[in-house]
C-alpha cells in the first residue's frame, strides 16, 4: 500500500483547561490523546494479505463483534515508546525501528501479519503531528504511544485471524513510579510469566496477564513490582512483570544481564544502555545469572547495583528483593552512580540534551 492516511479530525478536542489539567498530573496510562491511528489487514497467515484503510481517527471505543478472535484466543501484541520534547519545541522518538522490528518479532510468534516498518514510523509521525500538543515537556516527562495490533476477525474457529487491526493510541506520561526512589521487588517463586518455546520474548497481552497474579502478591507483600526467575535453569533471573534488570560489579567496571534465552522481552532500553556502557568502556556479560550469584555478590560487596530498566521507567533502582523466606537488602543507597550515569546519558539523548552518537533519534514533529 503507498502510505496515505485519511485524517478525519477529532471534532471535539480536548480544551487547553482539560490538556492544563493533565499536565499538571500526567501519571501513567491515566490520559488520552483526541486520536489515534488505524490500519486493517486483510488476508491468509500463511498465503500473505494487504494492510489499507491507513486512517487517523477521533480516540474513541471500538466496535467490534463478540466473535472477533482477540477476546477468545488472545491473538495480540503491542509495542511501547515514547515521543520526547526537545528544547526547541520538536518532537523526536528514540529507536522506532527497534520497536517496529520487535513487533514484527512479536506478530510471527503470534501468527499475525508484519508490519512494513516505514508505515509504523509513518504511524506515529501522523498521531504525534495531529496530537502534538498534547507532547508534554516537564523533567522526565513524555508522550507515550502505545501501538497494538489485534486478531479482529469474527470467528471461533482456532486458526490465524484473516483479518486484523493494527492501532496506536497515545498518552501523556510522568515519572512511573511516581519518585526516582528505590523500589522494593517480590521475587515469585510460585508463577513464572513465560517458559521455554512459549511467548516470553514476544509482547503480547498474554504475557502480561500471566504475570498479574505475581504483581497482587508483590504488592501483598509491599513491593511495587515482581521479579520472575526460571526454577528449571538454576533458578536463573529473568526479568520483571514490565522491565529487564541489571545487575552493577563496580569494582571491576562490570555489569552484567540475564541474557536473551527466549523467554524474556529484548528491551530496548536494556539493549541502548548495554551500548551505552560499552562505548564508556564497561565490561558487558550478557548471561545466566542465577539468584544464588546473587546471593553471594551481595554479601560479598562485589554487587554494588541492581536495576530495573524499560521505556515507561528508563532505570529504576532496586530496593529489597523480598522472597517467600528470604531478603536481599539493598546493595546501595538510593540509585547507584553507574546506573544513574548511564540513566542520566541515556534521557540526555532522548531529550536532545545530549548529542546522539549512534543516531537513534527520528524527528516525528
Ligand atoms: C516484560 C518486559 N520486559 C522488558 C521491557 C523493557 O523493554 P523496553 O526497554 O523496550 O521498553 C518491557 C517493556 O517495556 C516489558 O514489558
Amino acid at each position: 500500500m503507498t502510505h496515505e492516511f485519511t485524517i478525519t479530525k477529532n471534532p471535539n478536542p480536548a480544551s487547553e483547561e482539560k490538556l492544563a489539567e493533565v499536565f499538571a498530573n500526567p501519571g501513567f496510562g491515566n490520559h488520552f490523546t483526541d486520536h489515534m491511528i488505524t490500519i486493517e489487514w486483510n488476508g491468509n497467515y500463511e498465503d500473505g494479505g494487504e494492510w489499507s484503510n491507513a486512517q487517523v481517527v477521533p480516540y474513541g471505543p471500538l466496535s467490534l463483534d463478540p466473535a472477533a478472535a482477540v477476546f477468545h484466543y488472545g491473538q495480540e501484541i503491542f509495542e511501547g515508546i515514547k515521543a520526547y520534547r526537545h528544547s526547541d519545541g520538536s518532537v523526536y522518538t528514540f529507536r522506532a525501528e527497534e520497536n517496529a522490528r520487535r513487533l514484527n518479532q512479536s506478530a510471527r510468534r503470534l501468527a499475525l501479519p508484519e508490519l512494513p516498518e516505514e508505515l509504523f514510523v509513518e504511524a506515529l509521525k501522523q498521531l504525534v503531528s495531529i496530537d502534538e500538543r498534547w507532547v508534554p515537556n516537564g523533567e522526565g516527562e513524555a508522550l507515550y504511544l502505545r501501538p497494538f495490533m489485534i486478531a479482529t476477525e469474527a470467528y471461533l474457529g482456532v486458526r490465524p485471524a484473516h483479518q486484523v487491526k493494527f492501532l496506536v493510541i497515545a498518552s501523556p506520561a510522568g515519572n512511573y513510579f511516581g519518585s526516582p526512589e528505590p523500589v522494593d521487588i517480590w521475587l515469585s517463586t510460585k508463577y513464572a510469566r513465560a517458559g521455554v518455546g512459549g511467548t516470553g520474548f514476544a509482547k503480547c497481552g498474554g504475557n502480561y496477564a500471566a504475570a498479574m497474579m505475581g504483581q497482587i502478591e508483590a504488592e501483598e507483600h509491599g513491593c511495587k513490582q515482581v521479579i520472575f526467575k526460571d526454577p528449571n535453569r538454576d533458578d536463573a533471573i529473568e526479568e520483571l512483570g514490565g522491565m529487564n534488570v541489571f545487575f552493577v560489579f563496580g569494582k571491576e567496571n562490570k555489569i552484567v544481564t540475564p541474557e536473551l534465552t527466549g523467554t524474556i522481552l529484548s528491551g530496548i532500553t536494556r539493549k541502548s544502555l548495554l551500548q551505552l556502557a560499552k562505548d564508556r568502556g564497561l565490561t558487558v556479560e550478557e548471561r545466566k545469572f542465577t539468584l544464588a550469584e546473587w546471593k553471594d555478590a551481595a554479601a560479598s560487596g562485589d554487587l554494588t547495583e541492581v536495576a530495573a530498566c524499560g521505556t515507561a521507567a528508563v532505570v529504576a533502582p532496586f530496593g529489597t528483593l523480598k522472597a517467600e523466606d528470604f531478603e536481599i537488602p539493598a546493595v546501595s543507597e538510593g540509585f547507584g552512580e553507574i546506573s544513574k550515569s548511564l540513566r542520566d546519558e541515556l534521557v540526555g539523548i532522548q531529550t536532545g540534551a545530549v548529542e546522539d552518537p549512534h543516531g537513534w533519534l527520528t524527528k516525528l514533529v
